[in-house]
């Protein structure tokens, strides 16, 4: 041994290591209730089993046999949601219009650029305009959605009067036809816009179902979509139902 006492040196730095510093040096699991992708600490039972059953559904890898298609950006949600955060560059999606014309004859508003065998994925028609769309985290929605209409209202601050430096407005949006009345952004008239791009949806199962339309090709049997509103079609075997 041609250094004894740089090998005690680096042993007493392990030992150290190992039993002083580990609770600074190594990272601490979080506590149940903390952790981005798990459910809030204090659920009842049922609404566990309705979180282990989204999770489930969000992580799913959609095949050709289970509907996925024709035409679909990715396979599954967590394909651009990874652990339910941001996606990269590599996942961004385009959406396009002509101003505020969603072109639905022209496959429009997103572009689906993967398809199954024997479809082929879209092409960008000429002449529209287009939207990079970055996927973001999905995790909390259910707490923005549990944010009383009328407090966003009251936050609303389109001038910064207030001089916090903060300035925001509501995005009143019309939900979709298929949200029920009872759901939060459902019902007739204008609703507070709380998801999405802007805020441009109002309603949690609107932007659920219309990801899985638009981005895994995906008709939920629980909901129907008017086939002029959309790109994709429901085909054999038959529409997957959601729950
Ligand atoms: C191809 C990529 C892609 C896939 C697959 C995808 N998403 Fe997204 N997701 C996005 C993008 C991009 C946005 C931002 C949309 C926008 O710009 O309006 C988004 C937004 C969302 C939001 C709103 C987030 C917010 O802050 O308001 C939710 C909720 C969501 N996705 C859920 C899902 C679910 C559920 C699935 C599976 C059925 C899914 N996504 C599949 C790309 C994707």
């Amino acid at each position: 041994m041609r250094h004894p006492r740089r090998l005690a040196a680096f042993l007493a730095i392990g030992w150290l290591l190992a039993f002083v510093a580990c609770d600074t040096l190594l990272t601490e699991s979080p506590d149940p209730g903390e952790v981005f992708d798990g459910p809030i600490d204090g659920l009842s039972d049922e609404l566990n089993r309705m979180f282990v059953r989204g999770d489930g559904n969000f992580e799913k890898v959609f095949t050709v046999a289970g509907g996925l298609g024709p035409i679909f950006n990715q396979p599954g949600c967590e394909s651009c949601h990874p652990a339910d955060g941001r996606g990269t560059p590599a996942l961004a999606l385009v959406r396009f219009s002509v101003g505020s014309d969603l072109v639905l004859l022209l496959g429009g508003p997103q572009l689906q650029d993967k398809a199954i065998p024997g479809s082929k994925p879209e092409t960008l028609p000429d002449g529209v305009d287009t939207s990079l769309r970055l996927p973001p985290p999905v995790f909390g929605m259910g707490f923005i959605e549990a944010i009383p209409a009328a407090t966003i209202i009251s936050l609303a601050d389109s001038l910064d009067a207030d001089g916090d430096g903060i300035s925001g407005r509501v995005n009143w949006v019309l939900p979709a036809d298929f949200v029920p009345e009872s759901e939060i952004g459902g019902g007739s008239g204008w609703q507070v816009g709380r998801f999405g791009r802007k805020a441009s949806v109002a309603a949690l199962i609107e932007q659920v179902v219309t990801a899985y339309h638009q981005d895994v090709g995906i008709t939920t049997g629980s909901t129907t979509i008017s086939p002029s509103g959309s790109n994709v079609t429901c085909r054999s075997p038959p529409c997957v139902a959601i729950t």
